[in-house]
């Protein structure tokens, strides 16, 4: 950190407590470090005192009460009276000492040569006072930079104590373990968390962000995850990135345990982005930063690629997803997480030695789906795409019809199946839902709803309890 005490105490003593954003503005030095300086601010703030004495003092030597001592950018200061006062201060004695200036239909303007001698004063105290300020500016700039190295030594000390204090504060707040970092090619991690998720859920509703292992050891290093959308595939890929960033850099890392063979590169693909001021497509982006990975991964690497292949016809998108699988396995031959809704990929894994199929467990309860956030062995067969629209809130029409298409999709044979589809256009029946009520997205409880949540079935009777179910049946329509 260096030994800077007696720069510090300069500074604190030469600097102002309110600093201008400009050197030029002035008055950014403490009172009472220059006393030549205060001397000149003293004449320069004491002008209003000086001026009010004066204006007294012709006043009362012009017999004028109303006189005014005035400043304005163009005259400068002036003497100011009504013109019915004027011919006091033009004839007899004050004509000796007010010099006429300008002549308004509202005022006569006057000068005298004592008014004139200190203005010159004043300003030239100003002027005066900004110049010491400034020699005194280049001279504290002249400190600072003299020992500008031992100053930025003493930057990058702070800073490297920042991030260490940062992160050792994060480890026992949050109950991160220490990494084992070594030669090999392992990669071991148990009860694994994504430190920003995790977070982010403690912080929202308390709820608890579920842990996940992940081991690729050599004979099983390449895991194909599949599961439902919203499943968590996402946060288990990113959180096995970040772990291994973590780790490397030196911190405690956000699991129970952890043993990383040095990662030499980190790889990733996600999200969809496009670059089209640079002529590059949603798809061509995917497929050029896929194209860095296969032709720059090597054996030590660190791959997550989640969801290759969305952005083109179906069949494009899983041959090629196929072809990467295989030469992720075949020839980089690096650890990797790989997550996709390509379940065809899972054929993969009879192929493949060091491939294993992985998914994110959920549980189908009265047909909704339960997102367990588990990593388990195995495959998902469905991506519950259409339960996740609707928990996103599209039309219950445009629901409805993806799960008929959807039904008809996977019945049959996909060609014959999607012209029939084309043959049977519902717009009618997208047109008739559209005027029941019913068919609008659901914007909050329904009337029926919030008269049931009014009711109190212990303080009915009988008969009062076959009156509500009435009125609530009415509230509901005629039948259809
Ligand atoms: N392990 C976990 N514990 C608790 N919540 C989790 C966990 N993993 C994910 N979540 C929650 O689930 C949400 C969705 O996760 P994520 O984006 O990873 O799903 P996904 O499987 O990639 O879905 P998609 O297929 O739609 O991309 C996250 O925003 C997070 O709030
Ligand atoms: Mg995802």
């Amino acid at each position: 950190m260096g030994e800077h005490s007696a720069l510090i105490d300069r500074l604190g003593r030469a600097l102002a407590p309110e600093l201008p954003l400009l050197a030029r503005d002035g008055g950014f030095i403490a009172p009472g470090f220059a006393l030549h300086l205060d001397d000149l601010l003293t004449l320069r703030d004491e002008s209003r005192r000086l001026i009010a004495a004066m204006q007294a003092r012709y006043a009362d030597l012009s017999g004028v009460g109303g006189l005014k001592i005035r400043h304005n950018n163009v005259l400068g200061y002036y003497i100011e009276v009504t013109p019915t006062h004027a011919d006091k201060l033009m004839s007899g004695k004050a004509a000796e000492t007010f010099i006429h200036r300008q002549t308004l239909a509202s005022a006569v303007r006057f000068s005298t040569v004592e008014l004139g001698e200190l203005e010159r004063k004043i300003s030239e105290a100003a002027d005066k006072a900004l110049a010491v300020e400034l020699t005194l500016f280049d001279e504290l700039v002249g400190d600072v930079t003299a020992r500008s190295a031992g100053i930025g030594e003493a930057a990058r000390a702070l800073a490297l104590l920042d991030v260490a204090t940062s992160l050792a504060e994060l480890a026992e707040e949050r109950r991160y373990c220490r990494p084992v970092v070594d030669d090999s090619l392992e990669f071991d991690i148990r009860g694994g968390r994504h430190p920003v998720v995790e977070a982010a859920l403690t912080a929202s509703d308390g709820s608890r962000f579920v842990a996940n292992d992940c081991a690729l050891p050599p004979d099983d290093r390449l895991w194909l995850l599949t599961g439902p959308n919203m499943a968590g595939k996402s946060t288990f890929l990113r959180q096995n990135a970040l772990i291994a960033v973590m780790a490397q850099i030196g911190s405690y890392v956000p699991a129970n345990h952890c043993r990383i063979g040095m990662v030499d590169r980190l790889f990733s693909r996600v999200g969809a982005a496009d670059d089209l001021a640079r002529g590059r497509s949603t798809f061509m982006v995917e497929m050029v930063e896929t194209a860095a990975i296969l032709n720059q991964a090597g054996p030590r690497a660190l791959v997550i690629l989640d969801e290759i292949g969305r952005g083109t016809a179906t069949f494009d998108g899983l041959s090629i997803a196929w072809a990467c699988v295989e030469h992720l396995h075949e020839a980089t031959r690096c650890r990797a997480l790989f997550a996709t809704h390509y379940h065809e990929l899972t054929a993969l894994a009879a192929k493949l030695a060091r491939l294993s199929c992985h998914t994110m467990r959920i549980k189908e309860w009265q047909g909704e789906v339960v997102f367990l956030h588990e990593v388990a062995a195995g495959s998902a067969d469905r991506s519950y795409g259409i339960h996740v629209a609707k928990l996103a809130g599209l039309p219950e029409a445009v629901i409805a019809r993806a799960e008929q298409v959807l039904e008809i999709l996977e019945k049959g044979d996909h060609g014959v199946s999607v012209s029939r589809l084309a043959d049977d256009l519902p717009l009618f029946s997208v047109a008739l839902r559209r005027k029941e009520p019913e068919a609008a997205a659901p914007t909050g409880p329904s009337a029926v709803e919030l008269a049931l949540r009014e009711i109190n079935p212990d303080d009915l009777t009988p008969k009062a309890a076959l009156e509500e179910l009435y009125r609530l049946r009415g509230m509901l329509g005629p039948e259809r």
